[in-house]
């Protein structure tokens, strides 16, 4: 497959067109981001470590019946995926309180949230990602009542699956969230899940495994990532 022009450089990925329209390329760099582009880095390896455990989750996510962007991994830092028509709105389901709903609601971190809670944020770093409701994403033409409808089915889907497979690696999915796009009128999951876009925390010790590291300062960020995907049985060695 032909890496033809560069489409869009995010925080951490970028996009290239390909010489099939229904197709991408993104390339994961190791360039880590927080706080909407005040805290940036340089992190070796993760771009690598989370395109392998992107795909991993994908193919899991697939086996279980969601139908997601990925087509097939190219190299450990490239992958092939659907051209999916993305909507601006960022779905994010919490089984446990952390981040922005601890200092928005000043609960305490770690509180169990039953049943998980779902949130839509608009996707636009000049606002900083504000958090927004169906209605108004409706009303701004982001989405459909039908497609936000799908997504919150199909984020709840994601949930148990993964909440599931971290806990067989001894860990909690505390939050996470999700990008969907329209690809031949269906609703796909697309972007990436990788411990940038969730939080994982170890079941006993409660460690933190996740983007927190850096956003916090916490250090190993990437040793963290690693530890993760080790936990999850994943070879990063494998291509
Ligand atoms: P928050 O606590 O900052 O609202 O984030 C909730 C979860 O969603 C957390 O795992 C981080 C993830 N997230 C992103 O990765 N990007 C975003 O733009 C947003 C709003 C959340």
């Amino acid at each position: 497959m032909l890496k033809n022009t560069l489409l869009y450089t995010g925080k951490a990925k970028s996009v290239y067109t390909t010489d099939n329209p229904d197709l991408l390329i993104l390339v994961f760099r190791d360039d880590a981001s927080a706080f909407n582009g005040e805290k940036i880095a340089q992190l070796d390896r993760k771009g690598k470590v989370n395109n392998l455990f992107n795909a991993f989750i994908m193919e899991k996510l697939a086996e279980a019946g969601i139908e997601t962007h990925f087509e097939k991994l190219i190299n450990p830092s490239e992958v092939l995926v659907k051209r999916l028509d993305m909507i601006p709105v960022e779905c994010v389901i919490r089984n446990y309180a952390a981040g922005s709903l601890c200092r928005r609601l000043g609960v305490e971190e770690g509180k169990v949230l039953t049943p998980p809670t779902f949130e839509l944020f608009f996707k636009d770093d000049a606002l900083g990602d504000p958090m927004v409701n169906e209605s108004q994403s409706i009303a701004l033409g982001w989405a459909t009542a039908e497609q936000l409808e799908q997504m919150k089915v199909l984020t709840y889907q994601v949930n148990q699956v993964l909440t599931d497979l971290f806990e067989q690696g001894g860990m909690l999915l505390v939050d996470f969230k999700l990008e969907f796009g329209v690809f031949h009128d269906r609703i796909v999951l697309g972007d990436e899940f990788s411990p940038d876009g969730c939080r994982l925390w170890d079941k006993e010790t409660k460690k933190k495994l996740d983007k927190d590291r850096f956003r916090q300062g916490l250090g190993d960020v990437v040793e963290a990532y690693e530890e993760v995907a080790t936990r999850l049985g994943i070879n990063l060695d494998s291509i």
